[in-house]
């Protein structure tokens, strides 16, 4: 078969705002956004995170400011991530996360859905998202998810709508969900962090949630248990492993470094992908645009955009609250 040239002529597709906006292949659209939220116990008042822009840790009355703020700008779901005073090394207290989780749903019932981050690392005193071992080097993945299911139970008795495991044990997800079906909670959904990787993007989140991991354990990363980056197989295969066990929406994170992985993914399964847009890369947005590099809102639509086009269909961003706003602005 001979040949051709493909036909092409992309000005007159650029030509207007009009014609740019039949021709887009991709759209937002608020409904897709899901905000994080800190709740610490330590505090008094609602403070705001120095490397977070805009960000702050509200106490148990302030997120309910917090939420009501947001509903109002059209955001109604939340990933929700309790910071307890006390860090301890086993016998952990569950108690200010569930009781952050009932006065939430107390006040605003069904109005809002809210996913519990479920991980160890703002309970244990080392900082990491599971149990050691005595000679603090090693992290006990069976001990561990046995914890974490125990945690998921409280919270989804406490009304989280959904529970988010982000600690990358081997088996919590099939752990979670016996956990849950057995008390009848077989309609609490799971959002695995199926693909998280090991990163250096996650500073601003530790300080939030006072989570680095302390130099008082023989384990200075969370290599051994978080995907590599230098390993796309084993984010791939956590993740249909994760499905496998039963989660209903799996999870990319850290969200543009790994948009090959968004993309794979999307191919590969047909559950529902979220994209987390995590702190680092979120700060580095925003002190860009402090300095008057480039535009705050266009550069997180600009990068929410390219979430959607490689693939995701929820974005967790910390400026999921003015996605409404944003979208509404845009130029296309
Ligand atoms: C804890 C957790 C982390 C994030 C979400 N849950 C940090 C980590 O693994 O150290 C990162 C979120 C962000 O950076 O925005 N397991
Ligand atoms: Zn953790």
């Amino acid at each position: 078969m001979e040949s051709k040239a493909y036909y092409s002529n992309q000005r007159r597709i650029r030509a207007n705002q009009h014609i740019r906006e039949l021709a887009a292949t991709v759209q937002l659209h608020h409904k897709e956004f899901i905000q994080p939220l800190f709740v610490d116990e330590s505090i008094t008042k609602r403070t705001s995170i120095d490397t977070l822009n805009e960000i702050n840790s509200d106490t148990i009355d302030t997120v309910l400011q917090q939420i009501e703020s947001d509903i109002a700008k059209g955001i109604t779901k939340f990933l929700l991530f309790p910071v307890p005073v006390s860090k301890t090394e086993s016998d952990f207290n569950y108690d200010f996360a569930t009781r952050v989780f009932r006065k939430i749903k107390a006040t605003f019932g069904d109005a809002v859905w809210v996913a519990a981050d479920v991980c160890l690392c703002s309970y244990t005193s080392h900082g990491h998202c599971g149990i050691l071992n005595k000679a603090g080097n090693k992290v006990f993945n069976n001990e561990s998810v046995k914890e974490l299911a125990k945690y998921a139970l409280q919270l989804a008795q406490a009304g989280a709508d959904c529970i988010a495991p982000s600690d990358m044990m081997d088996g919590r997800i099939g752990a979670i969900r016996a956990k849950l079906d057995k008390h009848n909670l077989d309609d609490i959904s799971i959002m695995s962090y199926s693909a998280k990787f090991s990163s250096q993007l996650y500073g601003p989140f530790r300080d939030a949630c006072k989570s680095t991991p302390a130099m008082g354990s023989n384990l200075h990363d969370r290599k051994s248990y978080q995907s590599s980056p230098f390993n796309a197989n084993d984010a791939i295969l956590s993740t249909l492993r994760d499905i496998n066990e039963g989660a209903d929406i799996v999870m990319v994170k850290p969200a543009l470094p790994y948009l090959d992985i968004i993309t794979r993914l999307k191919q590969t399964t047909q559950h529902p992908l979220a994209a987390y847009h995590v702190s680092g890369e979120y700060q580095a947005l925003e002190l860009l645009a402090q300095n008057n590099i480039i535009d705050r809102s266009k550069a997180h639509i600009e990068t929410w955009t390219s979430l959607k086009r490689g693939g995701a269909d929820i974005i967790i961003s910390y400026a999921s609250r003015h996605a409404k706003q944003w979208i509404e602005e845009i130029n296309f």
